[in-house]
């Protein structure tokens, strides 16, 4: 099987990792992939936002498979031009991208699903959102309509700032804050049905102890050995089966990763968001855990014949991200990198490529998040010893990294701690 990868960042280089360790994958190709991406696939030099480009991208090569991994390229409707040119492709159209592009189309569909979520009002005005933040009380939860890469939500307990902000983005969603451990599980979808993956937590400040801005995420780890061991069985009953069967319903099958952001609350596992992809760097423990084919597995999915169910080994992993000065607000470019050939040299560890660049001949850094160190361990203690370990090894001007990734399991939802 031949596949083509659409992005350039962490995600994409674990998921080209992945299918190059594949023995069913004979060639990985990637656009436009980064340096790390090229060392395990073909680059070529496509516009991911550009439909027909890469629609004829994966007719030229003649690939079995297109795997879309960002978001931008689906809410572009690169999954459709792909399907229209009779290519499997793994993401979803862009009408049922719209479970990630408006967080108001997500909880429409969740309500007439019947999903366990947050109750939440669209407020268009500001004096709309003055009367749902009343009426839900502290702490607030305020995110922007349109996507806005994790920027867009707050939570807190400041009234001010709540209102401040929902003025600010002007349509938003004011939801009942979801206090419980925040879990991700990813549900690879067929139209109609679907198997999840083992889940897996994400770090999302920027700080030890789950202080400071959201990110996109500063590391993760799976298993999580203190969840009750039938959660993705559940989430598969209460929150897929139903969103797929609504989706098909509304003649909008979804087929990809349904990236289930979970609470779990005293009243049960409850959505805090839906993605239309699969989440970074959430997804890359679960990816090194991953015993059965990915190719395969994509590739059912893409086809609407999702079959078998994927299966994990034993073990933990763990992924640390290294981030550039700045991040989140902004990021550092051109900051040249050390070490990776030594920690990706670490036995049992990755270096996935995020955010970097080759420049005159030297890796440098060209984005907010950078490089994510990977490990493998006999639970999670191990895999967390190895991330470090093999993370001491890189360095950059201003790296930014937390150490307490996987430390303890993520307790309370992060965002509770922050704005108190
Ligand atoms: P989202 O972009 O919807 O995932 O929100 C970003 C982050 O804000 C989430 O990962 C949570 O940490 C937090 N958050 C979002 N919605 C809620 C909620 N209803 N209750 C508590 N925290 C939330
Ligand atoms: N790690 C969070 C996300 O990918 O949205």
């Amino acid at each position: 099987m031949k596949v083509l990868v659409i992005g350039n960042g962490g995600r994409e280089h674990a998921l080209a990792l992945a299918l190059s360790r594949d023995p069913g994958v004979s060639e990985v190709h990637a656009a436009p992939g980064n340096p790390g991406i090229g060392a395990v696939a073909t680059l070529h030099a496509v516009d991911p936002l550009d439909p027909a480009a890469v629609a004829a991208l994966a007719a030229d090569i003649g690939v079995d498979l297109v795997v879309v991994g960002p978001e931008a390229p689906l809410v572009a409707g690169v999954a459709d031009a792909v399907r229209a040119a009779g290519v499997p492709v793994f993401g979803p159209s862009l009408e049922a991208a719209r479970l990630e592009g408006s967080k108001a189309f997500a909880k429409e569909v969740m309500a007439a699903a019947s999903v366990p979520t947050a109750r939440a009002i669209t407020a268009e005005t500001p004096e709309q959102a003055a009367a749902a933040l009343a009426e839900f009380g502290p702490p607030y939860v305020v995110k922007d309509d349109a996507l806005a890469a994790g920027k867009g939500v707050i939570v807190t307990r400041d009234l001010a700032e709540a209102l401040a902000h929902a003025e600010t983005c002007g349509r938003v969603v004011i939801e009942e804050f979801l206090d419980g451990p925040e879990v991700s599980l990813f549900a690879i979808c067929d139209g109609h049905g679907a198997y999840a993956l083992q889940p897996a937590q994400d770090f999302k400040r920027i700080l030890d102890g789950g202080l400071g801005p959201n990110t996109g995420g500063m590391g993760s780890y799976s298993p999580l050995t203190w969840a009750r061991p039938d959660l993705a069985e559940v989430v598969i009953e209460q929150v897929v089966s139903p969103t797929l069967a609504e989706m098909a319903r509304r003649g909008a099958p979804f087929v990809g990763c349904l990236y289930v952001g979970l609470a779990l609350t005293s009243a049960g596992p409850k959505v805090i968001e839906f993605n239309v992809r699969f989440g970074d760097p959430d997804i890359q423990p679960v990816l090194a855990l991953l015993d059965s084919p990915l190719g395969a597995l994509l590739h059912a999915a893409a086809t609407g014949k999702l079959a078998t169910e994927p299966t994990f080994r034993d073990g933990a992993s763990v992924t640390v991200v290294l981030a550039s000065a700045g991040y989140p607000e902004s990021s550092s470019k051109g900051d040249v990198i050390t070490g990776v050939e030594d920690a990706a040299a670490v036995e049992n560890v990755d270096v996935i490529h995020a955010g970097t660049a080759m420049a005159a001949g030297r890796l440098v850094t060209a984005g907010g998040r950078v490089l994510a160190v990977r490990a493998l361990g006999a639970d999670v203690a191990d895999a967390r010893a190895r991330a470090y370990a093999a993370a001491d090894l890189i360095s950059f001007d201003g790296m930014q990294r937390r150490s307490d990734i996987a430390a303890e399991p993520l307790g309370v939802v992060e965002g509770a701690s922050l704005t108190g």
